[in-house]
């Protein structure tokens, strides 16, 4: 039988010495309905404490699990059994969407009021007031840098925008359509094995060198790729240029002497990194807290999260949207789509997202910028059909009783079409400046106590145990 004396039992006990808090749950989590039957009878009054009493209607045994910063944990669940050899009790969430698999000081979301922040700082004045560097700098060391600490930091980076010649071969060795973002997985991977004292990830001197090497390699390896769809010759970095115009320049030089990347382009771009750099528990981020988890190199880990990026419903939205856009081919098919969309025959790609219940801040302000580019590059055709779709989504019941709005991936697309890069680089522009949010989380994840390598459950719905059947014995499944 169980070994605990009294009925009420708690793991508070276990817990280590305080620790941040965790972003407040913005949603109530949804309730499975009450059970048919004979009514649970009423509890005793409880003083008021932070703990919630579980009542285990199969063995009539009261638990009290302590809950803290707006959570429970889940091994305290384990301590509910119906018996010595059971298990213990699971909690089940697919998609982890009610579940904390960490805790973070590093970006703040309130999806239903639509805020975002980094290391405290609203994403509207770093857009505004910051840099893509700088913000790396923030996101990555806790605090906006001095003056003499962002020119370190600029200087590191730019330190290491050179890639190995090797690495060139490699991408010369794809097919000529091979998509940017597969080449961008691949490289990074490939890194790993140009930089085996990666491995020491215990030792901070060796994690701050493979920052300034992957935050600096991302644009010369984004631009290789795209050059090398181009079957154009690959250009090296200017070092007088900021790291977006070398970005630039190394993606669209051709044959002028010095390369001059637009001011508002380079500011542009600047804008959508900082948007970019970072969101939380995402799919990506998970993939490279998960992947990293392992111990492996940050490289490894950083290929794995840029993989999970690649998928389209993530970093391969925009991209997914312009598809669309170009698809619906005119406003005036834009009801037509919307129908579509309804019936369940397709999505509307830039629209939802698991957090915002509400206009996804970066959405506003890249719509702002936006303007600034095409006041430049002349306006995107496909902008108008995107508004009118925007605008009949947000009137529409269906957008509207499910909470979609616009996310980021609905105008970047736009803005980068404009810029001059074709479709497939879009999720290689997201992974630039991700990979300071990934490099941040992953760090976070290595110095947390708490974690260790993760590892789900299941709930098993296959086959019990059977005999081997030879194979002459064996029939075809009706
Ligand atoms: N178009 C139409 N219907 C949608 C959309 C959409 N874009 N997104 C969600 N819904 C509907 C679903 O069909 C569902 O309806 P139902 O309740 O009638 O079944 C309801 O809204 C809830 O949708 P879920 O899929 O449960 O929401 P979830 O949180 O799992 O998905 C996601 C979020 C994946 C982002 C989803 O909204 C989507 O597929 N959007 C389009 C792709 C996209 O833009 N992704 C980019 C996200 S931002 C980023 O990664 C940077």
């Amino acid at each position: 039988m169980l070994q605990r004396s009294p009925e009420v039992s708690s793991a508070e006990s276990r817990r280590s010495e305080p620790r941040p808090a965790v972003n407040p749950k913005p949603e109530a989590p949804s309730r499975p309905p009450a059970k048919e039957g004979k009514p649970a009878p009423a509890p005793p009054p409880a003083e008021k404490r932070d703990a919630l009493v579980v009542t285990d209607h199969r063995t009539g045994k009261t638990y009290e699990l302590p809950i803290r910063d707006g959570t429970i944990r889940a091994v305290d669940l384990r301590q509910i059994k119906i018996s010595t050899d059971d298990f213990g009790l699971l909690s089940y969430d697919p998609g982890f969407a009610n579940t904390a698999s960490c805790r973070s000081r590093i970006t703040f979301i309130d999806g239903e009021k639509g805020i975002l922040r980094y290391r405290g700082y609203p994403i509207e004045e770093l857009a505004e007031r910051s840099n893509y560097l700088e913000t790396a700098y923030l996101l990555l060391r806790g605090e906006l840098p001095t003056a003499p600490q962002l020119e370190q930091w600029t200087f590191d980076i730019h330190h290491h925008l050179l890639l190995h010649e090797n690495i060139k071969k490699l991408i010369e060795g794809f097919r000529y359509d091979a998509h940017p973002m597969g080449m961008l997985v691949s490289a990074l991977a490939a890194l790993s094995t140009f930089y085996p004292d990666a491995k020491q990830i215990d030792d901070p001197a060796s994690r701050d060198l493979q920052f300034y090497r992957l935050i600096g390699k991302l644009i010369t390896l984004a631009a290789y790729s795209y050059r090398h769809s181009r079957g154009l010759p690959y250009v090296y970095p200017d070092s007088d240029l900021s790291y977006t115009g070398n970005f630039l320049n190394m993606t669209f030089r051709m044959t002028e002497l010095r390369y001059r990347p637009h001011p508002v382009l380079e500011k542009a771009l600047n804008v959508l990194f900082v948007l970019h750099a970072d969101h939380e528990q995402n799919c990506s981020t998970n993939a490279m807290r998960s992947v990293g988890s392992s111990r492996v190199d940050p490289y490894s880990a950083i290929a794995a999260a840029t993989a999970a990026l690649y998928g389209p419903l993530h970093g391969g939205a925009n991209e997914a949207v312009l598809k669309m856009l170009k698809e619906i081919g005119a406003k005036d098919r834009v009801p037509e789509f919307i129908q579509k969309v309804k019936r369940g025959d397709c999505r509307l790609m830039g629209f939802g997202h698991r957090v915002y219940k509400n206009y996804d801040p970066r959405a506003r302000i890249i719509k702002q910028i936006a303007d600034e580019v095409f006041e430049v590059r002349g306006r995107n055709p496909l902008l108008d059909i995107a508004l009118e779709l925007e605008r009949i989504a947000l009137e529409d019941r269906y957008f509207v009783d499910r909470k979609l709005y616009p996310n980021v991936d609905f105008y970047s697309g736009l803005i980068y079409q404009s810029i001059g890069f074709p479709v497939d680089m879009f999720p290689v522009l997201f992974a630039i400046p991700r990979t300071s949010g990934w490099l941040a989380q992953w760090e976070e994840m290595l110095l947390d106590p708490d974690q260790k390598i993760a590892r789900p459950r299941q709930v098993y719905e296959g086959s019990e145990e059977r005999r081997f059947l030879p194979i002459e014995d064996r029939s075809a499944p009706s």
